[in-house]
């Protein structure tokens, strides 16, 4: 599944975000890559545990918390701790998989099911740098506005298409759901978009509704694991 979620960030909260990055400690941006994908990363990011990463990492994790539609569609376990990157002009990042299992900071291992880049940089204000995710043979290029956010399977190979001018910005992280399985978690998602589209037809004690959201809760209940 590739959704685009906008507005995860947005006004005050997005500008705050834009101000703290402005003047961030960038480092070199291999010191989070694996083997194959360090050789194939030019770009910068922000230092895991610097004071700043975390301020806005608590950003980040407010945004997703009241995002439904991300809540709806990852089904999240666990959110890796967002990292922040930017790829200035001549940056890139060439073909690569993310790797399968994460260590979080406080040591624990995350399996990746999901990944999520959220843009914070206004488009207009740097050419190239889209995110562009292989799909059998087909491919799909994002480059969203500041705010907006994709989420996008973990087992794709993707790439960052080279930045020719500007500074592209953006937060990336992954997260672990508790629906390991996409197309189950595909089909779950597509019950609740059903379920949050009809609610305010039918009214929250319609006998379907209530039989349907009992279905969705027992398939999750099969599929979940916790
Ligand atoms: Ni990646």
């Amino acid at each position: 599944m590739y959704l685009v979620i906008d507005n995860v960030l947005t006004g005050e909260t997005l500008a705050r975000a834009q101000a703290l990055l402005a003047d961030a400690p960038w480092a070199d941006g291999r010191a989070t890559a694996g083997y194959q994908s360090a050789a194939v990363k030019r770009n910068e990011q922000l230092p895991e545990r610097h004071p700043l990463t975390q301020q806005l990492q608590e950003i980040v994790e407010g945004g997703l918390a009241g995002s439904l539609l991300f809540q709806s569609a990852a089904l999240p376990r666990h959110i890796f701790p967002p990292l922040f990157n930017r790829y200035a002009s001549g940056h890139d990042f060439g073909t690569h998989i993310d790797n399968a299992i994460r260590q979080t900071p406080d040591g624990a291992a995350l399996r990746t099911d999901l990944s999520a880049t959220l843009f914070l940089a206004d488009p207009a204000s740097y050419d190239g740098g889209e995110l562009e995710v292989e799909d059998g043979s087909a491919s799909h290029r994002f480059k969203l506005a500041a705010g907006s956010m994709l989420l996008y399977p973990a087992t794709t190979l993707h790439r960052v298409t080279p930045v020719t001018s500007g500074a592209r910005l953006a937060s990336f992280f992954w997260v672990q759901s508790l629906v390991a399985d996409a197309g189950r978690r595909a089909i779950l998602f597509d019950i609740d978009l059903g379920i949050q589209s009809l609610r305010p037809r039918v009214g929250d004690q319609d006998p379907a509704l209530v039989a349907l959201t009992g279905a969705y809760h027992n398939l999750l209940r099969q599929w979940a694991q916790p």
